[in-house]
């Protein structure tokens, strides 16, 4: 039978228990994952159909979270648009974005012809799946920073001055994401996925007055376009700019650990089903710590419209397994 929890929960009906998935739940604390990952480099896993279905599945035949999330990296679509990347794991870019000349010679993408792998993916995955896929993709600034910076970055000097020193470059560069953004999270919804995320983990190191000028029109245009499936949007540290969040076309916010959902919920008017946040490292822990803080966050999510459990940001590479087990069982109700 299939598992409809999670979409239940999206349109805001009451559920009987918050469904459950994680972020970055497939990969490196799972033995399965290391063992396919040893055999080829992560960017050859992700261009492998066969490979990254095997890998979305590894998390669901494990633990039975409620939804699957394809196997990728945000970082994936911005080859095709002209830059060189490479995983040591970290991400690293040899021809970062400075100018306006670079940005204007980077491409839109085309999903059916730069990224078949994905659209293949997705489709094995729908055929096998008895819980919603959720397709997923990066938000435009938070792509920015890795194009500009060339890689990770401690003090994002060069996104904030290219977008403060040259606007054009900017627009230009933000421009393309966009489009791009939306035709991608588009095609992966033409092809099988109920749900999509927007990752946008670095709007939150600009101002809440930056975030309104440089980050929300472009986040607005893509969620006001995209047709067929529930949207969430998770913007780290996002907190502060709850006024511009408010305002989102979006069926659920993603919520870090640094609020409560209850007041995240009272700051964007309860508008939203919120999707959270649980402080990954509270995982180390022993089982009635995390038992006495799962319990805390789902007791908040009963006072808010509706609630997705999850983490505040992607699980660690050092998470203990059976712990993982353990959190999603006492979701489920059962332990
Ligand atoms: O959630 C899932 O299970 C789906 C797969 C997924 C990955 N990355 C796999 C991955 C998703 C949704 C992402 C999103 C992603 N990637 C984000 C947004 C969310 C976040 O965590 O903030 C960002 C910023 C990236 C960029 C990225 N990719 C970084 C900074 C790194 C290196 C850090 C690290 O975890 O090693 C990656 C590599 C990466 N993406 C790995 C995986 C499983 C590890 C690569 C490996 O196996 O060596």
């Amino acid at each position: 039978m299939f598992n409809d929890l999670i979409l239940r929960a999206l349109n805001g009906e009451k559920v009987e228990r918050p469904p459950v998935w994680l972020m970055r739940q497939a990969g490196r604390y799972m033995a399965e994952y290391r063992e396919v990952r040893g055999k080829v480099t992560f960017l050859e896993l992700c261009k492998t159909p066969e490979l990254a279905c095997e890998v979305t599945l590894q998390p669901i035949r494990a633990f039975g979270m409620d939804a699957a999330i394809l196997f990728s990296d945000i970082l994936v679509p911005i080859e095709p648009m002209g830059i060189d990347l490479d995983f040591n794991p970290a991400p690293v870019i040899s021809n970062p974005i400075r100018t306006k000349e670079d940005a204007e010679s980077l491409r839109v993408v085309e999903p059916e012809k730069d990224l078949p792998f994905v659209i293949e993916t997705v489709k094995l995955l729908v055929e096998k799946l008895n819980v919603p896929l959720i397709g997923f993709s990066g938000a435009p600034f938070t792509l920015a920073c890795y194009m500009v910076e060339g890689g990770g970055s401690k003090n994002f000097e060069y996104i904030k001055n290219f977008m403060r020193n040259d606007e054009k470059g900017f627009e230009i560069l933000m421009e393309k994401l966009s489009v791009s953004t939306l035709k991608y999270l588009q095609s992966q919804i033409d092809n099988g996925c109920k749900i999509v995320q927007m990752f946008d983990t670095w709007a939150g190191v600009v101002t809440p007055y930056d975030y309104d000028k440089y980050i929300f029109p472009y986040v607005d245009y893509i969620l006001k376009n995209l047709k067929g499936a529930k949207t969430i949007y998770f913007a780290k540290n996002g907190a502060t700019f709850f006024k511009s969040l408010k305002k989102l076309n979006c069926d659920a916010l993603g919520v870090d650990w640094t609020i409560t959902l209850e007041d995240f919920s009272v700051l964007t008017e309860d508008k939203f089903v919120l999707q959270g946040n649980m402080d990954p490292t509270i995982l180390f822990a022993k089982k009635d710590v995390i038992m006495e803080n799962i319990l805390k966050i789902i007791n908040e999510g009963r006072k808010i419209k509706g609630h997705i459990f999850n983490l505040g940001h992607g699980i660690l590479p050092t998470t203990p397994v059976e712990n993982v087990k353990f959190l999603v069982d006492v979701i489920k109700g059962e332990i």
